[in-house]
């Protein structure tokens, strides 16, 4: 048995429970996680509000991001052996699997393609905080074939995916102008993750923003609003309105996988990428409904993490 968070039934926080469950067994091509520290999405409490259209098995565990150690492999495991630290986000779509075993436990079962071995410089800490964020960023950046010399303008710099999208307009993919938007409260932090020019959204409209780009990335569910910001030619992608725009591509839902963690490895490494840790976290394992209420806030400045696990 092992002690995790988990509901019974969708609702606000109050269904969170704090108990014992059983260890989960280990299919093949999967590896058994010892986690170390979990980070929180929104995707998380929205599943548990109301499943997005899932039909979940419970008791079902919170939580898709994770760093941890592996402890035991299954059946035709490759990539990774007993003592490995790794991290990733273990939260594929559960159509077809609707039990959700998720990260939010003493252990957790993850397929071994959705893992990367987590970078030597970063704390479990720092690496539960990025996968899901990171790998939603990388692909709003990738679904319109972003390159070096174009301009971004990323709305809501201060939250999970636009801290990270941030320094991936600038670090990864060198854009030419990086423009992002924030409350004032929050602008001189958002202006040292490195974009050109903060907007404070509560004193500027997007009609008063004078220029245009190539690609907005709206993390906030805005297209709405935002696509004027867009140049005549210029891409929209929105990650959080259903539906968006009618300019904008809207990632539904990313589909994890360690290859593109990989992928960032050299940058996670050189500290030109670096995870964005909200000021309250890391919280107390016993204190996974205050982290939610927290994100459910809807003002977190960065990730969420609970640690130690
Ligand atoms: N489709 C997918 O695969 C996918 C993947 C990841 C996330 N998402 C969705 O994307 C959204 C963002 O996720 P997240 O993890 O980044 O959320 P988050 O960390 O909870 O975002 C919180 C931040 O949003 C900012 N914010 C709120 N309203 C704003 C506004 N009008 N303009 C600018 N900033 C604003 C807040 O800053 P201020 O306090 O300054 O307002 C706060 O710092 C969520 O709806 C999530 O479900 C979708």
């Amino acid at each position: 048995m092992m002690k995790a968070w988990f509901y019974k039934e969708h609702g606000s926080v109050n269904v969170l429970q704090f108990g014992e469950i059983e260890v989960p067994s280990l299919g093949p091509g999967q590896v058994l996680i010892k986690v170390r520290a979990a980070a929180l999405n929104p995707v998380d409490f929205k599943l548990r509000q109301h499943g997005l259209r899932q039909n979940i098995a419970f008791p079902a565990v919170p939580g898709g991001d994770f760093a941890g150690v592996v402890v035991d492999v299954g059946d035709g495991v490759s990539k990774f052996e007993k003592g490995d630290e790794v991290y990733g986000d273990i939260l594929e779509s559960s159509e077809g699997n609707p039990r959700l075993l998720g990260t939010l436990a003493e252990y957790t079962a993850a397929a071994e393609h959705l893992l990367a071995l987590k970078p030597s410089n970063l704390s479990f800490e720092e690496a539960a905080s990025l996968p899901l964020a990171l790998l939603t960023a990388l692909l709003a950046f990738d679904t319109v074939d972003f390159h070096k010399g174009q301009s971004v303008f990323i709305v809501g710099g201060a939250g999970g995916v636009g801290s990270l999208a941030i320094q991936l307009a600038k670090n990864v993919f060198e854009a030419s102008r990086i423009v992002s938007t924030c409350s004032t409260g929050k602008a001189e932090f958002v202006k040292s993750l490195g974009p050109d020019l903060v907007v404070d959204y509560t004193k500027q409209s997007y009609e008063q923003v004078d220029e245009k780009f190539d690609f907005v990335f709206d993390t906030i569910g805005e297209s709405s609003k935002s696509h004027v910001v867009a140049k005549e030619e210029g891409k929209i992608v929105d990650i959080a309105s259903f539906p968006p725009h009618p300019r904008a591509v809207n990632v539904r839902l990313m589909h994890p996988h360690g290859r593109n963690l990989e992928r960032l490895s050299e940058y996670l490494e050189s500290g030109k990428l670096k995870a964005v840790i909200d000021p309250k976290s890391p919280y107390a394992f016993s204190d996974v409904v205050e982290a939610f209420k927290h994100l459910e806030s809807g003002r977190a400045r960065g990730k969420i993490v609970i640690s130690p696990i």
